[in-house]
């Protein structure tokens, strides 16, 4: 046993005791600029690198492998490109290629399956709408149709991306040569293309939806785009759940992007490549500052939707049985037809909890109607698949009950009675901060829909890419080894 001599050890005590106090001292002043926050004179580099900033507590911890990479101010703290200060400060007149998440290749498909289904008439062998003037841009038509207009909202957002003078999020951005894309964009308005022309007959078997379909399918299959990815790279739209109902057997490789999987096989469609897109909310979106309170929404339950017979549907009767005869309960059966809108609007808004039951599909726009109106969606379907799940915490706005205890006499009055003032509070501010992030616009803006799905987007593509690597690293080990 070697000595320590006495010397060493009485400087190694006073380096010890210096280095606690320095410790004391360091988080001391922390906690002071702490509290002094912005005011102080540390420079905020310095400021942010003391204090973490912590992400809005709606936002789930990341479980997901993939970081989160959001362009939104209230996400920035979470991950940042080293660009992401820059494109906050100075928004750039254009959408740089490289600060963007994502980079886009569209393919200039004719305007019959795009904005000519909209009626839009192209002058002089254009393609697509100068989206820099708003009076030129196709409007869409309102109405129920809407519900699943994000075809439209997406393809804008990509034209716009290359536009000198919109504003919007650098999330993703529009580029010629496809071998640099992440994604490959088809831009297709299958939702349209079903409401407007699943009746037209062109002969007596086919449908003009069916034909667009056809032609898409013919089109994909002879690129060189979709050859080099077997076509997992590409983006397809099929929000309206009988869109594409001809062609989504032959192009079940790709990326859809839809409103739930209810008419789908699990070969076709699922939640590993595919994306679930909120429905554009058809009611009044209630502005945060005079959404009715607590005791300004009269109505406990609000319900009002279309009987089904088949399939999941019927839970919807026996509720009504259930809670027909409650007081302050508002259930009504009859489809919110678009002279009914403004109604519902109103019915939701004067409501503290809406119910979302699953019809003859497990998703229905009610639940975004819900939403916009501030109302705290009660979930009664069991299959349903909700937009950014991974990045957004439901529970904190939202109530889940499952269909078998929903039939139960008495157990959801029960549960909904139970449910106090200031917890209801919690979950309508709650309400009010996320409801932004399943709004659709032009141009779009930071965190709102567009901008969440292209995130979507990017993960998605982000994790394709992280599992690919883990299956091939046995082969590529093997191979290594084999070289030696
Ligand atoms: C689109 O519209 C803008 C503004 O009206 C105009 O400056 C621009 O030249 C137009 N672009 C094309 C390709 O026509
Ligand atoms: C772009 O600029 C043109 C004219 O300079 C203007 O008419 C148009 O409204 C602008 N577009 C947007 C989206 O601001
Ligand atoms: C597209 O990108 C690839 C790879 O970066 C390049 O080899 C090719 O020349 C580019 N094509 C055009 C038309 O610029």
């Amino acid at each position: 046993m070697t000595q320590i001599p006495e010397k060493s050890l009485f400087v190694s005590r006073s380096f010890a005791c210096l280095f606690c106090v320095s410790m004391l001292f360091l988080i001391l002043s922390s906690s002071i600029l702490y509290q002094f926050g912005d005011a102080s004179l540390v420079p905020r580099s310095i400021y942010n690198i003391i204090i973490v900033k912590t992400t809005p507590d709606y936002i789930k911890p990341d479980e997901t492998r993939v970081a989160f990479e959001p362009s939104s101010p209230i996400f920035a703290s979470l991950s940042c490109k080293e660009s992401c200060s820059k494109i906050n400060a100075v928004k750039p007149a254009i959408c740089d290629q490289t600060q963007a998440l994502l980079k886009v290749f569209m393919y200039d498909l004719p305007p019959e399956f795009h904005f000519g289904l909209l009626g839009w008439k192209e002058d002089r062998n254009q393609i697509w709408p100068n989206v820099s003037n708003l009076n030129q841009i196709p409007s869409y038509p309102g109405g129920l149709n809407l519900q699943h207009s994000i075809e439209y909202w997406l393809t804008l957002d990509l034209l716009s991306s290359v536009s000198p003078n919109v504003s919007r999020p650098c999330t993703a951005v529009l580029i010629q040569n496809s071998t640099q894309a992440d994604v490959i964009f088809v831009p297709f308005f299958s939702s349209l293309s079903y409401n407007r022309h699943s009746k037209t007959r062109v002969t007596e078997k086919t449908t003009m939806d069916k034909i667009l379909q056809q032609k898409l399918v013919k089109f994909l299959k002879g690129r060189d785009e979709w050859r080099r990815s077997g076509g997992k790279n590409h983006i397809i739209m099929a929000h309206h759940p009988n869109s594409m109902l001809f062609a989504r057997r032959h192009l079940g490789s790709s990326m859809f992007v839809l409103a739930d999987f209810g008419r789908y096989s699990s070969q076709i469609a699922n939640i590993d490549k595919d994306i679930i897109a909120p429905y554009k909310h058809v009611v009044r979106r209630l502005d945060a500052r005079d959404s009715p309170s607590f005791q300004e929404r009269p109505v406990l339950v609000y319900f009002q939707g279309a009987i089904y017979r088949k399939d999941g549907g019927v839970i919807r009767q026996k509720l009504y049985h259930l809670l027909k005869d409650e007081k302050d309960v508002h259930f009504t059966f009859g489809s919110v037809s678009s002279g009914g809108v403004r109604k519902a609007s109103r019915g939701m808004s004067s409501s503290k909890f809406c119910l979302n039951i699953a019809g003859d599909t497990p998703s229905s726009n009610r639940l975004f109607d819900a939403i916009a109106s501030h109302c705290v969606p009660v979930i009664i379907s069991d299959e349903i698949e909700l937009p950014f799940e991974d990045v957004l915490d439901y529970s904190k706005f939202a109530i889940f009950v499952r269909a078998s205890d929903a039939v139960k006499k008495g157990y959801l009055m029960k549960l909904l009675r139970r449910i106090r003032r200031d917890k209801w509070i919690q979950m309508w501010e709650r309400l009010k901060e996320i409801e932004k992030h399943f709004e659709y616009e032009y141009p779009s803006q930071s965190g709102d829909a567009v901008d969440m799905i292209w995130q979507m987007v990017h993960r998605k593509v982000s994790y394709v890419h992280e599992k690919g690597g883990r299956k091939n690293r046995y082969d590529m080990s093997q191979k290594f080894l084999d070289a030696i």
